[in-house]
């Protein structure tokens, strides 16, 4: 079940849960209402791989799936990569993955530009939207495996939020986010 809180600004500590005072948990409507970030749960004892997508393409349309694992970075190139996760940036699709082994933090802004920390476990489906400013962590385990999904052909682009001026998707990010305060789109 994915835990979610007002992050610190304190910089990384791997063994602090970083949780703004006085800390409290969000639930996932207040999540929903703030980032537009949508939660949902997959029973992952009792389907194989096979079932499980299929399960999923009928409930979301995914076109396109594979698997990653990101552990701590040893060779120069996983360290590369591990940075990249962790600088905060956008994408032109929404980041959607189900967590199947280990866990780990993914960051999300809201509406305030406060990071909203996610501790991420098997069996969490998370469906960021397109356009939000977003970053992803290990925790102390330091060991994930996630399902990635599209529902398009995989864009990989990652825009740093550094390097931004003006993007599409942030516009589309602020007008769902509209429609989310107003109610046009229900969370699922
Ligand atoms: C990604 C995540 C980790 O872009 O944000 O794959
Ligand atoms: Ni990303």
């Amino acid at each position: 079940m994915v835990l979610c809180w007002i992050r610190d600004e304190i910089p990384e500590k791997n063994s602090d849960p970083h949780m703004k005072y006085p800390g409290q948990y969000l639930t996932p409507e207040e999540l929903y209402i703030t980032t537009g970030v949508r939660l949902s749960q997959v029973p992952l004892e009792h389907l194989t791989n096979e079932d499980r997508l299929a399960e999923l393409r009928k409930f979301k349309g995914y076109v396109y799936n594979d698997y990653v694992t990101i552990v701590r970075g040893k060779t120069e190139e996983e360290k590369i990569k591990m940075k990249a996760y962790m600088t905060e940036h956008i994408h032109h699709d929404p980041e959607v993955r189900l967590i199947v082994d280990g866990s780990g933090y993914f960051e999300v802004r809201d509406i305030d530009d406060n990071w909203v920390r996610m501790h991420v476990f098997p069996g969490d489906l998370i469906d960021l939207p397109t356009g939000i400013f977003h970053r992803f962590s290990l925790d102390n385990d330091e060991y994930v495996r996630m399902h990635r999904l599209f529902t398009d052909v995989p864009d990989w682009t990652a825009v740093n939020r550094t390097d931004i001026i003006t993007h599409p998707s942030r516009d589309r990010y602020l007008d769902y986010m509209n429609q989310v305060k107003t109610g046009l789109i229900e969370a699922n």
